[in-house]
């Protein structure tokens, strides 16, 4: 049964439903526009179950781009019952007969135990990408169920070092920043920053003993916080005059004490100089909730969770026990401090309530997860959150591997350094700088160009390199691989971009003008295959999106240059009858790609 005699059979049905199915909701996204289709179908073949959701999904078969699983499953819950069908295969020949007339479909058909296979309509497919074209790339923007997210991400530690692990933080937590965003979320980016606890009374002190006048001294003086923090950690351990001063010194702080409450707010301030320096080659937006900032909403917070009858008293500190867990989450030390648990439910209490936030995610390595499991718990307890994690408001935790060197072990410059990331970015940058000085661009462009290219590529490969992987798994850090133009590496892609912008403008044709008067036609199969991904980037970014996983739309973007390698080879462009469809599909192809660039955070070169 082929489209033909389903069309003239269901004509008259086919106008209600267009008025049923929005098509303007879900612009870009091809699985959900399909599965709006499905659904009413569903419907029609079996009234008696209208709750079933349509499972639609892309296919690599030879039969279709996509396909429809519904047939088993909706077989498995009828049969024995009242049913005119004989089998699964029945059931997705009624679904393929019962889909209404849509112009996106140019033929569909039954396959093995019921799969009904979807072939798109290709004077469809050009339409669509024609249309985004002239209204813009972001009308094929994901529309999430949330209004507002928290991504909590970078967030390092005051004097501490800047590792690679927050370089990874920074880069993952703004692509899902971004992602949200393009997708019309109120995102707040948060820099939960480590700029509170006992480490600070060791650090003042110390501070203050080796320069008395400390509030006259500039930050030149002090230099390298992190080296003061280590002496002054050794200084802790080895001397107990000093340390119990150190204990005092806290106490002073957290009391409110002005010339330790001045000196606290210097080290932030030279800390943070440093990490936005990173923020800034990155170009990444932060913006800073440090954990003092939740400090004095603590009190209050525990009260509460007293008050419902969560917190118990165990060994001296009070605790919430957690079901699943052999140990207790300690919210109160037994010295009465606070500590990292006791500020992240706070912090996540003011989330919720104070910033309304409904999704709140949480960026760190996975070493972290069972902390995030614990302190997610305790506000499911508490009855912040609801218990079931399939709705909103919901806190979700991206965990990610370590960055591993050569040697298979963790990343480091030296034997016992950990890496300083301005040097990283600073390496990155010049070896691509010595790349492209190699293929004789210095004395094709001006210092500025080169100097802009060179950071375009060297911190986009650094990005791309991190990005590509599955963030749980860890991954080596090499820079030979990242900086490879060969292979899937941000170069490759970049370079990939650049020569089709060259295409487009050695053609000599004015694109704006094409866009309106130009027609795009899918004739080629090849064509039509990279039109069809084209069309796949919205549902591409949602799922990355809604499953924070990055590396979904890297594998998207790299697929998609393959894509374009093969039309690119097998379909002349210019001088060729189709040029100005074919052109017009250049351009579609670098917005795309600009796009997820853009997504991932990496600057786009227009020439190479
Ligand atoms: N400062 C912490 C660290 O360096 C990360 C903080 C993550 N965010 C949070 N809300 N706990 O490990």
């Amino acid at each position: 049964l082929r489209v033909t005699s389903r069309r003239l059979a269901f004509a008259t049905k086919t106008q209600a439903i267009s008025t049923m199915t929005n098509t303007e909701e879900n612009v870009g996204n091809l699985k959900k526009q399909l599965a709006k289709l499905f659904e009413v179908s569903l419907r029609e073949t079996v009234p008696t179950e209208p709750d079933i959701e349509p499972l639609v999904a892309a296919c690599t078969a030879k039969f279709g781009d996509y396909q429809c699983n519904n047939a088993m499953s909706l077989w498995a819950k009828i049969k024995g019952k009242n049913t005119e069908f004989k089998g699964p295969p029945a059931v997705g020949q009624a679904i393929m007969k019962n889909l209404p007339l849509s112009e996106m479909i140019e033929n569909c058909s039954v396959a093995g135990p019921g799969f009904v296979n979807v072939v798109l309509s290709k004077t469809w497919l050009a339409e669509k990408i024609q249309k985004m074209l002239i209204d813009g790339i972001d009308t094929w923007a994901p529309k999430l169920a949330v209004k507002r997210a928290v991504v909590d991400f970078s967030s390092p530690n005051i004097a501490k070092e800047m590792h690679v692990g927050h370089l990874r933080s920074t880069i993952i937590g703004d692509t899902l920043a971004r992602m949200l965003e393009y997708s019309k979320v109120d995102v707040l980016r948060r820099n939960h920053v480590g700029d509170w606890g006992t480490q600070f009374g060791m650090l003042i002190e110390f501070l203050f003993e080796k320069f008395p006048n400390f509030e006259d001294v500039n930050e030149s003086a002090i230099g390298d916080l992190q080296a003061f923090y280590k002496a002054s950690k050794q200084r802790f351990d080895a001397d107990s005059e000093f340390k119990e001063r150190a204990q005092r010194a806290v106490v002073r702080l957290q009391g409110g004490d002005p010339k330790y409450r001045q000196a606290w707010m210097q080290i932030c301030d030279i800390s943070r100089k440093e990490f936005d320096k990173v923020y800034q080659r990155l170009g990444v937006q932060l913006e800073e909730k440090g954990e003092s900032f939740y400090n004095p909403h603590i009190p209050g917070i525990i009260e509460a969770l007293s008050n419902r009858g969560l917190v118990e008293e165990s060994e001296g500190a009070r605790v919430i026990f957690i079901e699943g867990f052999n140990i207790p989450l300690i919210v109160v030390k037994s010295d009465g401090g606070y500590n990292y648990a006791s500020t992240d439910l706070t912090a996540l209490w003011y989330r919720l309530n104070e910033e309304k936030a409904e999704w709140i995610i949480y960026v760190t390595d996975v070493g972290q997860q069972q902390h995030f499991d614990m302190v997610f718990k305790a506000a499911k307890r508490a009855g912040w959150l609801p218990t079931d994690d399939s709705t909103f408001p919901k806190a979700s935790h991206v965990g990610f591997g370590l960055v591993l060197g050569d040697d298979g072990k963790r990343f480091r410059t030296r034997a016992t350094e950990v890496v300083r990331l301005v040097d990283l970015l600073d390496e990155a940058k010049t070896r691509s700088k010595a790349a492209l000085v190699e293929r004789g661009k210095a004395d094709e462009w001006t210092e500025e160009e080169l100097e802009r290219t060179a950071e375009a590529i060297g911190y986009g490969a650094v990005k791309y390199a991190d990005l590509k992987n599955n963030r749980l798994t860890n991954y080596t850090f090499n820079y030979d691989q990242m900086l490879s133009d060969k292979g899937n590496t941000a170069v490759y892609l970049l370079y990939a971009h650049a020569r089709i912008c060259s295409i487009i403008r050695k053609s000599g044709k004015d694109i704006e003008e094409l866009k309106k008067t130009g027609k795009l036609i899918l004739s080629h199969p090849d064509e039509r295959a990279l039109g069809l991904h084209l069309l796949q980037f919205a549902e591409t970014v949602e799922e990355a999106c809604t499953n924070l996983l990055p590396n979904v739309l890297c594998e998207y973007l790299y697929n998609l240059s393959e894509y374009f390698t093969k039309f690119y080879s097998n379909c002349q462009v210019v001088g060729s009858a189709e040029e100005t469809s074919r052109l017009l599909l250049c351009e579609a192809t670098a917005v795309v790609m600009r796009k997820c660039f853009f997504l991932l955070g990496i600057v786009p070169v227009y020439k190479i």
